[in-house]
């Protein structure tokens, strides 16, 4: 299949791989704060599955697992899963979660209107095209159910590492081996378009800090 960005990507995968072999658990053990938000937000709507785009080594899919979602957890990175499967083992929480090695690029490996909830921390924003991540939250839409929820977070134009580090167009920007595309506002607007926007929220994560929004969609 064609990408847009097709060489960029695959050098970020074999980047993801080294990343999580060099640093396993390297976001730690502890949900994110999105994470923990999301769960609360897919209690209240009834969902009892979970599908996690990008879960790298699983500290959010754990935490859905924890919390008695049923959860797919997909990532291009085949190391992070496997983290993350271990780690589901040793707390015993393995047959609350299955993993998927898919590349978000790709159509989402699950059949129309399977799932409940859609979340994704930090990667809407890796080295994807704009045309890429429209096809992506198309088929986000597929396979919610009507009334599902997706719950995702970029960082954005507020970021301090945007427009610096190597450009790569299309807003993206490398820093340290990492590809961000940095969403601007009208992205997210233009995403939520055939959707109900239920709300944008600003927060921080980490040292520099990452600069994001978290961004609730309903399925109409
Ligand atoms: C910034 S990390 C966030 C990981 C996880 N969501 C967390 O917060 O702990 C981005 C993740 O997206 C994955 N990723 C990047 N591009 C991807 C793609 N095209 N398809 C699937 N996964 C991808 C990376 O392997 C990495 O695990």
């Amino acid at each position: 299949m064609h990408h847009d960005n097709g060489g960029l990507a695959d050098t970020q995968q074999e980047h993801w791989q080294r990343t999580y072999g060099a640093h396993p658990g390297m976001y730690g053990q502890e949900p994110s704060a999105p994470a923990v938000h999301a769960a609360e937000i897919f209690h209240v709507c009834g969902a009892k599955d979970v599908l996690e785009l990008g879960a790298g080594h699983g500290r959010d899919a754990l935490h859905f697992a924890r919390e008695g979602f049923t959860v797919q957890a997909t990532d291009f990175s085949a190391t992070g899963l496997e983290q993350l499967k271990n780690a589901a083992q040793s707390l015993g929480l393995a047959e609350h979660v299955t993993t998927a090695v898919h590349d978000v690029r790709e159509p989402l490996p699950l059949p129309d209107a399977s799932t409940d909830a859609v979340y994704a921390h930090m990667l809407l924003c890796m080295a994807l095209s704009t045309q890429e991540i429209h096809a992506l939250v198309r088929d986000v839409r597929r396979v919610l159910r009507p009334g599902g929820v997706f719950i995702y977070t970029v960082r954005h134009t507020g970021d301090a590492h945007y427009g610096t580090g190597i450009p790569h167009g299309d807003d993206i920007y490398e820093h340290g081996g990492f590809a961000v595309h940095f969403f601007p506002r009208h992205l997210v607007d233009s995403l939520a378009d055939g959707w109900t926007l239920n709300e944008v929220h600003a927060f921080e994560e980490g040292e520099l800090p990452r600069r994001l929004w978290r961004v609730a969609q309903t399925r109409l």
